[in-house]
């Protein structure tokens, strides 16, 4: 079993943080959501890793995965798909590296909160050709759907249906057999431009293929917009943050709950309410952070207060309290002098609520 991880989006929704990185380096408790992800595929017994890339992001992803992950017994191919025309086009550009691997796919950019190595038994044991991660939603609208029979075969799937046949929300992790590649061949583009893994299934159940589903109760969380990185934030640090204070911390500094204050890292005379990360080598002075909050490392935050947010390396932040729901790129200056006033120097796509 192979895993193919996709990254080759282009990320339009977390603009302007995606015109200088890749969506899925996006960090969540101060790590790439690609990590994430590609943990999981290990968790699920995989060494060989495929990762679509597109020509602009192969670079800093391979960069970032080799230095993370370079050097064990794992190995990793950076397979570029020259334009995002959709998931089961990226199927189609990495069918050379997959041959007839059975494998499973994940997207880059979604954290799920499953046991893969389960997936994997349930796949093999059922003989399927295909078996796919679903979630009951209340709102089916806004997804793709599955229709199962009596016996739980998937007999249909439907894309963003009006009047919902069910509410089995398509949640992004797939497990195929090679019989894939014949389906992908045989459909067209959706009316978006894009090939759909989802047609590509539903013409897998046409040719009379076996495809089979797994209901998730935990939760799964697409980080492709503002709010929807900060919830991943949250529910990754709720599940994975421990205490870990590495850095240097004042006698006056109060810390409360799961904090991590990592190397070089120096807190003076200010709280820290877990869950909560200080990055390596940030500075943080008469200051509130936390809780559900990531500073980035090499970051300077003096007399200011902030909470529920996440800010990337190298962010300055003077005298501002309030801060909450934020989501920060590298090298941002935020600073208030004297009397609240508002004067902006703001890229492309920014968006300031006051
Ligand atoms: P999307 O979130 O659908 O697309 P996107 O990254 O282009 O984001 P936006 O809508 O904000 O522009 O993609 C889900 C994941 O799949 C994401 O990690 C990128 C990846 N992907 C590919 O690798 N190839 C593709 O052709 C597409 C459409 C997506």
């Amino acid at each position: 079993m192979k895993a193919l991880i996709l990254a080759a989006g282009k990320g339009t929704r977390l603009r302007p943080l995606t015109y200088t990185m890749p969506k899925p380096m996006v960090p969540v408790m101060n790590r790439p959501v690609l990590f994430f992800v590609i943990d999981q595929a290990i968790e699920g017994g995989i060494k060989e890793i495929g990762i679509v890339v597109s020509p602009d992001n192969k670079e800093t992803i391979r960069d970032a995965v080799m230095k993370e992950y370079g050097g064990g017994d794992l190995s990793f191919e950076f397979i570029v798909q020259k334009e995002p025309k959709g998931l089961a086009h990226a199927v189609r550009t990495a069918q050379p590296w997959l041959g007839d691997d059975d494998f499973v796919m994940l997207l880059g950019d979604n954290l799920t909160e499953i046991e893969l190595s389960e997936m994997i038994k349930d796949f093999y044991n059922e003989k399927a050709d295909a078996l796919i991660l679903v979630k009951e939603v209340d709102d089916p609208t806004r997804f793709g759907v599955v229709v199962l029979d009596e016996e739980g075969n998937v007999k249909d799937l439907v894309e963003k249906p009006k009047v919902p046949p069910s509410n089995l929300a398509i949640v992004g992790v797939y497990l195929f057999s090679p019989s894939i590649h014949d389906s992908i061949l045989r459909i067209k583009p959706s009316w978006r431009g894009e090939y759909e893994i989802t047609d590509a299934i539903a013409e897998l159940v046409k040719m009379g293929k076996k495809v089979k589903v797994v209901k998730l109760d935990g939760w799964w969380i697409d980080t492709g917009k503002k709010d929807t990185v900060l919830e991943a934030n949250f529910a990754v640090l709720d599940a994975y943050a421990e205490q870990k204070i590495e850095g240097e911390v004042s006698e006056d500094t109060r810390i409360i709950g799961r904090v991590i204050v990592e190397e070089g890292a120096v807190v003076r005379s200010s709280e820290l309410r877990g869950p909560a990360i200080i990055g390596a080598g940030t500075i943080v002075e008469n200051s509130s952070i936390g809780p559900f909050t990531c500073i980035g490392d090499d970051s300077e935050i003096k007399n200011s207060s902030i909470s529920y947010s996440v800010f990337l390396d190298k962010v300055k932040v003077i005298g501002v309290h309030g801060v909450m729901d934020s989501l920060v790129g590298k090298n941002a200056t935020i600073s208030m002098q004297g009397a609240p006033k508002v004067k902006l120097f703001i890229g492309d796509d920014a968006s300031v609520e006051l």
